[in-house]
């Protein structure tokens, strides 16, 4: 099946592609489809979010569409940034600025464990709307390592294969990952 992934984020994008592929399905980008809008991120969650998202892209094209919202939470800063982590900072997608304002909020703090978080949203033209979410449990380094990714990804280390996102390559990313993991569950949903 075809799904346009409701997403202006480049590296959200990608992830979706490969992911999509390898369940059999096809990711169509806002671009392909002509739309050109922002999103209005106004929901507590990242799943009224994510819903939010897919519903509106999915009247605009007429078609299946899939979003994601995510984000990081810290488990020192009592879940922050959370909901906000695209514009912790204060301007929206500055992920240099964020992941700095990141360290600067950790400095001294010896518990660095956090989580990133995944709600994925499929929203069909008959109206039908299928929901999981996905996790992956980690810990904030101290100063960025890596190159790859996109976001946090520098700063979010994974001790189960001893690497930050940054350090992944794609295929080691998803097999961890708490987008990936939210639509492992989706595929199931889909299949039902
Ligand atoms: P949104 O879901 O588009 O509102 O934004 C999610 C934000 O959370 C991104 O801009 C990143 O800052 C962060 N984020 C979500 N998933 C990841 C990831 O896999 N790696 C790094 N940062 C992420």
């Amino acid at each position: 099946m075809k799904f346009v992934v409701a997403t202006n984020n480049g590296g959200k994008l990608q992830e979706f592609r490969d992911i999509l592929k390898e369940f059999g399905h096809e990711a169509v980008s806002l671009k392909e489809v002509n739309i050109d809008t922002d999103f209005e991120e106004t929901g507590e969650t990242f799943r009224e979010n994510a819903y939010m998202k897919a519903g509106t892209i999915a009247k605009l094209s007429g078609l299946p569409t899939i979003a994601d919202d995510s984000g990081l939470m810290v488990e020192a800063l009592g879940g922050e940034p959370g909901v906000y982590s695209a514009r912790y900072c204060g301007r929206h997608g500055d992920d240099a600025a964020n992941n700095e304002k990141l360290l600067e909020k950790m400095k001294g703090n010896k518990e660095r464990r956090a989580k990133f978080v995944s709600a994925v949203c499929a929203v069909f033209p008959d109206g039908r709307v299928l929901q999981a979410e996905g996790e992956c449990p980690g810990e904030i380094l101290h100063e960025p390592k890596g190159n790859g990714g996109f976001g946090y990804d520098p700063l979010f280390y994974v001790p189960a294969l001893g690497k930050t996102f940054a350090q992944m390559d794609k295929t080691e990313k998803n097999m961890v990952s708490h987008r990936k993991k939210a639509l492992d569950k989706l595929k199931i949903l889909l299949s039902k």
